[in-house]
């Protein structure tokens, strides 16, 4: 039996939960970072357990997160499934995650919406997953074990509709400054190549689904979005955003 951190984390807030829970359920854990380009696709013995962890993007599973759990296969794995979310709402995430992983093979035994930083508004849920939601989260692990102990292969009920919501873009706009050294990292990063590697400093809007991971991987911080979109994102966010939202554990 092999426990699995499998996590699409474009900012770290997604990787960061789903940590805490493989961590609370085995010291051996293997991570899979379904961000990288060119995974290799992989089976999952039934006797496995995979924490698979996704951000809500418009309250969705962001497509090339799909497209890589669909490269997985699995006779019955255990999966524990966590929507992590910028504070608003996770909408049809864990519905479209729990679509996508049972339609590979995987079994859910439980599920997750955990509240993380917003990676467009990074004040609405500044700091979580904090020291709180590690306490909450390792003692849930310690129910999704005894679960599976037992044997117990019930489905969670959680929230979420089919069809699920339509998918809206927030229309990003990324600037980036004169610290740009032409490293390339955000290019070489990019988990669907948008950004040129002649020219870093522009971005294929076509392809760009504004994960932000080129924001974050930026080692000389030169890579920001548009003042003027960010604040106006703040203000349309900021009512239902504002009050701290608590984790929600199904099992
Ligand atoms: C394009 C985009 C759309 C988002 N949509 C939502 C949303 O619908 N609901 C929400 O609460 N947070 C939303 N967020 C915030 C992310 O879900 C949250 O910050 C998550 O932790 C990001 O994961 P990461 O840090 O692993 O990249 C969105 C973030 C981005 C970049």
């Amino acid at each position: 039996m092999s426990v699995y951190n499998i996590y699409y984390s474009p900012t770290g807030g997604t990787k960061k939960v789903s940590d805490i829970l493989a961590n609370a359920i085995s010291d051996n854990v293997r991570n899979i970072d379904l961000l990288k380009k060119n995974l290799s696709s992989q089976h999952f013995e039934k006797e496995d357990i995979c924490i698979i962890s996704a951000p809500a993007f418009g309250g969705r599973v962001p497509v090339d997160n799909i497209e890589k759990i669909k490269t997985f296969t699995s006779d019955g794995a255990k999966a524990v499934l966590v929507a992590a979310f910028g504070n608003r709402a996770i909408d049809d995430t864990l519905i479209e995650l729990y679509d996508v992983v049972v339609s590979v093979g995987f079994t859910v035994v439980a599920c997750i919406e955990a509240v993380a930083e917003h990676s467009l508004v990074r004040k609405f849920g500044a700091g979580r997953p904090n020291a709180e939601d590690k306490t909450e989260l390792e003692t849930f692990a310690k129910k999704i074990i005894e679960k599976i102990n037992n044997n117990d292969l019930t489905v969670p009920n959680f929230p979420g509709n089919r069809p699920y919501k339509d998918f809206k873009a927030s229309a990003m706009s990324l600037v980036v400054d004169d610290s740009c050294i032409n490293c390339k990292k955000c290019a070489r990063e990019c988990p669907v190549d948008a950004i040129p590697m002649e020219n870093v400093k522009t971005v294929d809007m076509a392809k760009c689904f504004s994960c932000m991971h080129c924001v974050s991987a930026c080692p000389k911080k030169a890579r920001h979005n548009s003042p003027t979109v960010t604040n106006a994102l703040e203000e349309r966010l900021r009512e239902r955003c504002a009050d701290v939202k608590p984790n929600k554990l199904y099992i």
